[in-house]
């Protein structure tokens, strides 16, 4: 049995920011939900988060997630002081206690297993994880004996100039038998540069330590400013792409792209350069996004292409085209053969199979039919200044050039709008409606009036 505890009670006064630095976001998701996401396949029978700075901005935004315990960290006196506040919480506990840092957000979840599996076969008191890292700077450095057993844990701002040649770092990621640590950490003291309890101390004082390094360094970079910040979106966009190539996506100039790890892509989509996939966003065979698109929270069936546009909460049928220069804005369904074309928005509106919105156009709070022709210009009053209203157009209907459809209003099937028109009342099946001024033509009108 396993109890996670994720510490996320600190300022983060590296990051000089307003913003709690756990709920800082890398590519869509906050530090501290990316480590929580990286522990929960291990099932922990609760999972407690040491909140503090801000607790009430942390505590808000991570209400979503289901099942989190809050337990407060009221003055932040370092990381030993943190888990102190666990103990109450914790009495009568004979299991595990996973730590991790609310600010290590690579952490993969296999990573966490051998950590798990190595403390239980090897009947640990605490196990670490360590990693050689080319630049130690600002992390514990980790004194080991030639069996990995644990002797010392050093942070950079207390080791001598010899201590701190050591590459060997303590990645923040541990795991303890919960009793040995209970038994400790009401004897922490704080002599130390930073005047701080820390949790590594404790560690060495619990029993048999043993260090696990982890095999890829990256994976536990810690985030304290800005630059680390974007040096973990480096690696996380890098992972993403390398994943969706190898399964047969292309990507073209891959570094102009950005894609979140939320978005599922299929075989033989094509992405084209400075465009950006983000969220809840499918994107299924054949399809062609790009270049110079956004996709967002967004589902593209087979063989859809989307040209320089921005595409947001919005599903789109096979073999559609999109763009260029398409706003797709919230709650709209394409069909399948629909073309979108050039300076055309759309917002809360369903096209059905086959009907073309090519240029120029406005539909809002809009139900058009099938094979549906929406001439240039056509646009949708659907706003009186009040209230939204709804545009009902039927199948195999045509509006001309610069119609202007008042809303509330229906157009039946195979209606034809002449163009001009501003139509404010509903038109049956089959007609033709007209509804703007007869042109008047007054030959000679110049000569008259200017004598
Ligand atoms: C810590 C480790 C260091 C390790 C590094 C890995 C200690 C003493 N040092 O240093 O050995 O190499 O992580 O990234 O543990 N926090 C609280 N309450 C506090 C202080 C901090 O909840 O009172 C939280 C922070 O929000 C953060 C985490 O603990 O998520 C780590 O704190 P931070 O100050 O970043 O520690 P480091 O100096 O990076
Ligand atoms: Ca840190």
């Amino acid at each position: 049995m396993v109890v996670v505890a994720i510490l996320a009670a600190g300022r983060g006064t590296r990051m000089k920011s307003q913003l709690p630095k756990v709920l800082h976001s890398l590519g869509g998701r906050s530090l501290v939900e990316r480590v929580i996401n990286s522990v929960e396949p291990l099932s922990p029978s609760r999972r407690l988060v040491i909140v503090g700075y801000q607790a009430e901005e942390v505590k808000t935004a991570m209400q979503s997630i289901p099942g989190l315990e809050f337990v407060e960290q009221t003055v932040q006196q370092g990381t030993g002081h943190a888990i102190q506040q666990l103990l109450p919480h914790l009495e009568d506990y004979a299991g595990d206690l996973i730590v991790l840092n609310g600010d290590v957000p690579l952490l993969s979840t296999q990573t966490l297993k051998i950590l798990w599996q190595t403390h239980q076969e090897h009947q640990n008191a605490a196990t670490i994880l360590t990693a050689y890292l080319p630049n130690p700077q600002g992390y514990g450095r980790v004194f080991c004996d030639s069996e990995n057993i644990v002797q010392q844990i050093v942070e950079d701002k207390d080791c001598t100039t010899a201590q701190r040649q050591n590459r060997r770092i303590n990645a923040g990621v541990y795991c303890f038998r919960w009793q040995n640590l209970a038994k400790v950490l009401p004897y922490l003291e704080a002599n130390n540069s930073q005047k701080e309890y820390y949790l590594t101390d404790a560690v060495t004082q619990v029993g048999q330590v043993m260090a696990v390094d982890v095999e890829d360094y990256q994976e536990i970079l810690g985030i304290n400013d800005r630059l680390q910040l974007a040096n973990a979106y480096e690696i996380l966009q890098r992972r993403v792409k390398e994943k969706w190539m190898m399964a047969g996506v292309t990507l073209i100039d891959p570094s102009s792209i950005t894609i979140d790890d939320t978005v599922e892509l299929q075989p033989d989509v094509i992405i084209e350069p400075q465009t950006h996939l983000r969220g809840d966003t499918v994107i299924k065979a054949g399809s062609h996004i790009g270049p110079g698109s956004l996709i967002e929270d967004s589902q593209l069936e087979e063989n859809v292409t989307v040209q320089y546009s921005v595409v947001k909460g919005s599903i789109v049928q096979a073999g559609t085209q999109i763009g260029p220069y398409t706003h797709l804005r919230s709650q709209v369904q394409v069909g399948a053969g629909c073309r979108v074309g050039n300076f055309v928005e759309l917002k809360n509106t369903r096209l059905g199979d086959r009907t073309n919105v090519a240029h120029l156009s406005y539909l809002g709070d809009t139900t058009a039919g099938t094979k549906v022709n929406i001439g240039a210009g056509t646009i949708t009053a659907n706003y009186d200044g009040v209230k939204k209203h709804p545009t009902k157009i039927g199948d195999r209907t045509k509006t001309g050039s610069n119609s202007v459809l008042v809303a509330p209003v229906t157009l039946g099937n195979d209606v034809y709008v002449a163009a001009g028109s501003t139509v404010t009342e509903d038109v049956p099946d089959d007609a033709l409606v007209i509804a703007r001024a007869r042109q008047v033509v007054k030959p000679g009108w110049r000569k008259k009036s200017a004598e």
